[in-house]
């Protein structure tokens, strides 16, 4: 089975090509160089000469204050890209992943948002992201949509790596303590994704690690886990202005991905021990 991995040089393309190389698919995992998903022409190219049975889209702007003020760009890569994947994969009837956002929520709720509530975007990246799932789900093609939160993991840009950074350039350091939403390692994401296709049952999901936190509580285990040494001082979101809103609350509730999977995710706090251990391993080459 041949496999097509948009957006492979970013966090999640990385680990989905990991994890579907190791399954023994036929993996075609493409940079923005070499499939541009704003780019009809580029699609086609790409599906006339891989003839993927799966897409898995990780391709995103997701510079969440950028989106504020590029707004064109965002709606181009987030909103419109895909749909242009949907609708190649609808008629060459291959079938879509597309990864989506906890944005696409407002973050007012008190409890945790169910897949069948209504989205309204906190931010323009949400309303961009929320676009992209429209035009997924009008398109006629064979779909997942999973959304997902608070994505980290080794490497690239992402809050963990940032919080480590920062923990080891200062002896104390400010993380916001009044936003909750769930962490998600991005190798257990991956792991999911493909765990999720094999089953063929399609449709919209939310997939997150298991359990909820704060910013703050997220960033004390990822100092701890590392053997740091750096305090950490709890803070408000207003304390520091951001061009986009963050959602207060975007906690996902998982329902049904435990029942489809017929497992439930691992907890956020076993998946940092993890990403501490890899970072702690000698690197093979
Ligand atoms: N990160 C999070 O906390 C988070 C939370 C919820 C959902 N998500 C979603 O999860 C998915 C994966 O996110 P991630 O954290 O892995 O993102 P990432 O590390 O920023 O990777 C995204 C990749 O997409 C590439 N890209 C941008 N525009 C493209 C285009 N037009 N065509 C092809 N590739 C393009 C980027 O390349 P350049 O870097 O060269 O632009 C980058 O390599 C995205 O859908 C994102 O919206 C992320």
């Amino acid at each position: 089975m041949r496999v097509l991995i948009t957006g492979a040089a970013g966090l999640l393309g990385r680990q989905a090509a990991k994890e579907y190389t190791a399954r023994g698919f036929d993996v075609y995992a493409l940079n923005k160089k070499e499939l541009d998903i704003s780019i009809y022409t580029s699609i086609k190219m790409a599906h006339i000469n891989i003839r993927p049975h799966l897409v898995i889209n990780c391709a995103a702007f997701t510079n969440v204050d950028r989106a504020e003020t590029e707004k064109e760009e965002a709606f181009t890569i987030n909103g419109l890209g895909p749909r242009l994947l949907a609708a190649a994969c609808r008629r060459h009837n291959s079938t879509l992943v597309q990864i989506s956002t906890d944005h696409v929520f407002n973050g007012q709720s008190k409890s945790p948002y169910l897949i069948s509530d209504p989205p309204d975007p906190v931010n323009l990246y949400g309303a961009s992201k929320l676009m992209g799932e429209q035009g997924v789900r009008e398109s006629g093609c064979r779909y997942y949509i999973i959304r997902t939160s608070w994505l980290f993991g080794p490497g690239g840009k992402n809050f963990a790596c940032a919080i480590l950074k920062l923990a080891r350039e200062n002896s104390a350091i400010k993380v916001v303590n009044d936003q909750q939403g769930c962490p998600t390692y991005a190798p257990d994401l991956a792991r999911g994704i493909a765990d999720l296709v094999q089953t063929g049952i399609h449709g919209a999901y939310h997939y997150t690690n298991t359990g909820a936190t704060s910013k703050y509580d997220f960033a004390r285990k990822i100092i701890d886990t590392a053997g740091l040494k750096t305090e950490v001082e709890p803070c408000r979101t207003s304390q520091f202005p951001r061009p986009a809103r963050r959602p207060a609350c975007s906690v996902l509730n998982p329902f049904p991905i435990q029942h489809v999977l017929g497992y439930t995710p691992p907890t956020w706090e076993d998946a940092v021990e993890k990403m501490g251990k890899e970072l702690k391993a000698p690197v093979v080459t």
